[in-house]
């Protein structure tokens, strides 16, 4: 008797995953039940929305994707019927996660619930992958869709789920910045880190200041030709505002006090040594930074912070403070006359006193700072918010001090890095560094030393894409897909939903999606060569 309960419980087991395999949804949702039978659109299908305007917003953005691809025309309603239905219900039951959602696909109805629009959202991208990729193509002749019968009760690990953007080192243009963040929407980012200053160019108009856009955001190639740009406010908050449509934070990033080359081109008065300076055409780290010393930098940036602010409706702001280098500080009358004043005992205690200064003022408009590891190593504020990049190490060491933290390690959410496997002698930097898609997936934002209470602080992660190396939008898709889906797993899937040979099949199932919307993914990132020889090397 036990033996055959045992083996019936088996049976269920295996069918329960075998029937999961056929529904590749990225990231895997938190509990999933896969049940017989199909549901099937048609024209006669009717979108209909219950609880509130946002439900029907929800419901709108379903039926103009499918009016899109289809081949058929939708309506929403708020009218119940008898007939094939896929309903998007607001409901008012709380539930502890604000982008929690269900999704029960039954062959006559499909019901979409959340008690936030967020949540719907959530769920509406779940629905999306579950029909045919042929939904991400324009105008398909009408065929009918299915989608399978099941339940699925959906809620993400972390509430930080982000991708970065460097336009600074190559500049990419607000269409393309659009794109990226439909294909965040789409995987279940919800922060854009957008990182708008460095030393190879600013890229966002400030008023009082227009050399910055005039100057500062361009450079000259060697071979003489000019190459930049920027994004007038209207752009930015043309951006913002289709990224918050998708529930998306747009995180700016101002750098500060170094990779700012491209600002004392402009106005080199800021530097120690009054310069002149041009905006650089390599890359690197530079020793000429801001003047720590000089009053005229705090309100320089300041003013600038000023006209960021109100673009931005996100909590945070990102003052960057990683790779500032101490040598001109060390030769600065203004600099040295500041620390003795200031009563600041090192360089490293300057670089803090300028990130603490400016985070009061960012404090007294009403935004918290982000800012790269670097800003724990001459103190740092409570109330500063750590991107741990350099490994885990600093965020650690700022969950363990009760500060937020956003793990980024370069060690698996750096996707400058190539998709290959190193070699046996690897070659020169910058061509030395690999990150292959399965390492991405074994990506663990909380490290395991922290103790329950400290990894509370751990608000999730993020990967970076640096474009140093990457002067083209159809590289930087290559070099984002598929590593992203991993990431966006990790960062959204319970450790134990998480399995590497079947996120690899799903990968596989999302190419044409990918393909179907226009991205130029790394075809090769999962070839099994690259993944047998990365699984020798670990
Ligand atoms: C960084 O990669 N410099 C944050
Ligand atoms: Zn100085």
């Amino acid at each position: 008797m036990k033996k055959s309960i045992f083996l019936f419980i088996l049976f269920l087991t295996f069918f329960d995953l075998n029937s999961q395999n056929a529904v590749h949804l990225i990231p895997q949702p938190e509990k999933i039940i896969v049940n017989k039978g199909v549901f099937s659109l048609t024209n006669k299908t009717t979108i209909i929305y219950k609880g509130s305007v946002e439900a029907k917003s929800i419901a709108q953005r379903l039926a103009a994707l499918l009016n899109q691809s289809s081949g058929f025309q939708f309506d929403t309603t708020n009218k119940s019927n008898s007939n094939s239905s896929i309903l998007f219900v607001l409901e008012t039951k709380m539930r502890t996660n604000s982008e929690a959602y269900s999704l029960y696909v039954k062959s006559k109805q499909i019901i979409v619930s959340a008690s936030s629009a967020h949540g719907l959202f959530n769920g509406l991208q779940t629905l999306r992958q579950l029909f045919p990729p042929l939904i991400e193509s324009q105008s398909v002749a009408q065929s009918t869709w299915t989608v399978p019968c099941l339940q699925i009760e959906d809620a993400p690990r972390y509430s930080y789920r982000g991708l970065h953007l460097d336009v600074s080192r190559h500049f990419f243009d607000k269409k393309f910045v659009m794109k990226y963040i439909d294909m965040m929407a789409m995987y279940k980012f919800n922060n854009f880190h957008w990182h708008l200053t460095d030393d190879q160019g600013w890229r966002i108009q400030i008023n009082k200041y227009p050399l910055l856009t005039k100057k500062s955001a361009f450079r000259k190639e060697c071979g003489g030709d000019t190459t930049g740009g920027f994004y007038t406010q209207d752009d930015i908050k043309e951006v913002v505002a289709y990224a918050a449509e998708r529930f998306i934070t747009v995180i700016p990033e101002i750098e500060m006090p170094g990779h700012a080359v491209a600002v004392l081109a402009s106005y080199p008065e800021l530097s120690c040594s009054g310069g002149p300076f041009s905006v650089p055409t390599t890359w690197g780290i530079f020793h000429d930074v801001f003047c720590a010393g000089n009053d005229k930098t705090y309100e320089f940036i300041e003013n600038v912070l000023t006209e960021i602010v109100p673009l931005f409706p996100g909590k945070f702001i990102h003052v960057g403070g990683d790779e500032c280098m101490k040598t001109r500080w060390e030769r600065c009358m203004k600099c040295q006359e500041k620390m003795k004043t200031e009563n600041l005992a090192n360089e490293h205690k300057l670089q803090s006193y300028f990130i603490n200064r400016m985070e009061k003022f960012l404090q007294s408009k009403g935004k918290q700072i982000i800012g790269w590891d670097e800003i724990l190593e001459g103190g740092v504020t409570k109330t500063a918010t750590i991107m741990s990049w350099r490994g885990t190490k600093g965020g650690i060491e700022a969950a363990k001090n009760g500060n937020y933290v956003i793990m980024t390690p370069s060690t698996h959410c750096y996707f400058d890095y190539y998709q290959g496997v190193e070699a046996e002698e690897p070659p020169a930097f910058p061509h030395n560094r690999f990150l292959p898609l399965q390492k991405v997936y074994t990506f663990e934002p909380t490290p395991a030393e922290l103790t329950p209470e400290q990894a509370k602080y751990i608000l999730g992660g993020q990967a970076n894409v640096w474009s140093e190396f990457i002067p083209t939008t159809m590289q930087v898709e290559y070099m984002v897909y598929p590593r992203a889906l991993a990431i966006s797993e990790c960062l959204w899937s319970q450790p134990n939903n998480k399995n590497y040979a079947f996120f690899e099949q799903k990968v596989h199932a999302h190419y044409e999606r990918m393909t179907r919307y226009g991205i130029n993914f790394a075809k090769s990132a999962d070839k099994p060569s690259t993944i047998d020889k990365w699984n020798k090397s670990k």
